[in-house]
């Protein structure tokens, strides 16, 4: 499945058969995990974790995930800008690897507790673990909690295009031909905290492109890095080899009320 079409046909699963998921499936998410890659630093880890269905204990997700065995856990440094880029954008690439494969998966950074998913897990760095995603096949149904779930997230529902993304300043919509157009829709369809959507980002008429957060505080710098994560590999899926610069004065200025995040051409910076 290309890049494209793996971001279109993903979405938060929360109810799974109990089937653990072994053999190839289990070896291309490790493989997936060790291949992670990020441009934007900080310290983080990421493991694939089993609790098999014929042992009792089931970690708690408060009833949010269903049926699941396996679950990816995400540790990072707190309070790091850096870590929180890079946890969005190479634990994404993990997930998109589930979905290629056939397989659900839902991030989680509120809805678990944490002592039953880190137990036994020792973190390098004073890592602490922040973020999990069950990862299985999913159930051909949604519960009553994931639907009622979607439904007061609003999950089905995204931005405008024009209302996210725009060119030389704030207040002119971008265009649908600009050049990072198609990588711009593949960001908007990423999942993001309470499906809070916070990509923004201003295109240059020289062929820049700053990314902004909408939105105060890490889990949303998270967001970001998930949503850079689409962009870039949509990019790539198009043959640009471009790459991301923290500028210290991006043309663009600050921005009132959004939080620069880094930019990014096509061409050498
Ligand atoms: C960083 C992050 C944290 C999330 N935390 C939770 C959570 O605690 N509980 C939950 O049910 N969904 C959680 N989600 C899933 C979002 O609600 C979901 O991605 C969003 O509503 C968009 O729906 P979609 O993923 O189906 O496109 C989280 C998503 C992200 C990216």
């Amino acid at each position: 499945m290309d890049i494209e079409n793996t971001i279109r046909s993903r979405k938060s699963v929360r109810n799974y058969e109990s089937e653990p998921i072994d053999g190839d499936l289990r070896k291309s998410i490790e493989d997936a995990i060790s291949e992670s890659w990020s441009p934007f630093g900080g310290s983080i880890s990421i493991r694939l974790k089993s609790f098999p269905p014929k042992e009792s204990f089931k970690p708690g997700t408060y009833g949010v995930i269903r049926g699941a065995s396996d679950f990816l856990l995400m540790a990072m440094a707190p309070d790091d800008t850096a870590s929180a880029i890079t946890a969005g954008f190479r634990m994404e690439q993990v997930v998109l690897q589930a979905t290629r494969l056939g397989l659900g998966t839902c991030w989680i950074a509120g809805t678990f507790k944490e002592s039953d998913f880190g137990k036994g897990e020792d973190w390098p760095d004073g890592q602490e673990l922040k973020i999990i995603s069950p990862v299985g096949i999913p159930k051909m149904a949604e519960t009553m909690v994931g639907k009622l779930a979607r439904f007061l997230i609003g999950s089905d529902r995204r931005q405008p295009f024009e209302k996210m993304f725009f060119e030389n300043d704030k207040s002119t919509p971008i265009s649908t031909s600009n050049r990072f157009a198609e990588s711009l829709a593949m960001m908007r369809l990423a999942p993001s905290s309470t499906n809070s959507q916070p990509w923004r980002a201003i295109a240059e008429n020289d062929g820049t492109i700053h990314f902004f957060s909408a939105k105060k505080g890490l889990i949303h710098i998270i967001d970001c890095g998930i949503g850079l994560c689409h962009f870039i590999l949509t990019e790539q899926s198009l043959g640009h080899d471009g790459a991301f610069k923290k500028l210290t004065d991006p043309e663009c200025g600050p921005v009132d009320g959004w939080i620069y995040i880094t930019s990014y051409r096509r061409e050498i910076w």
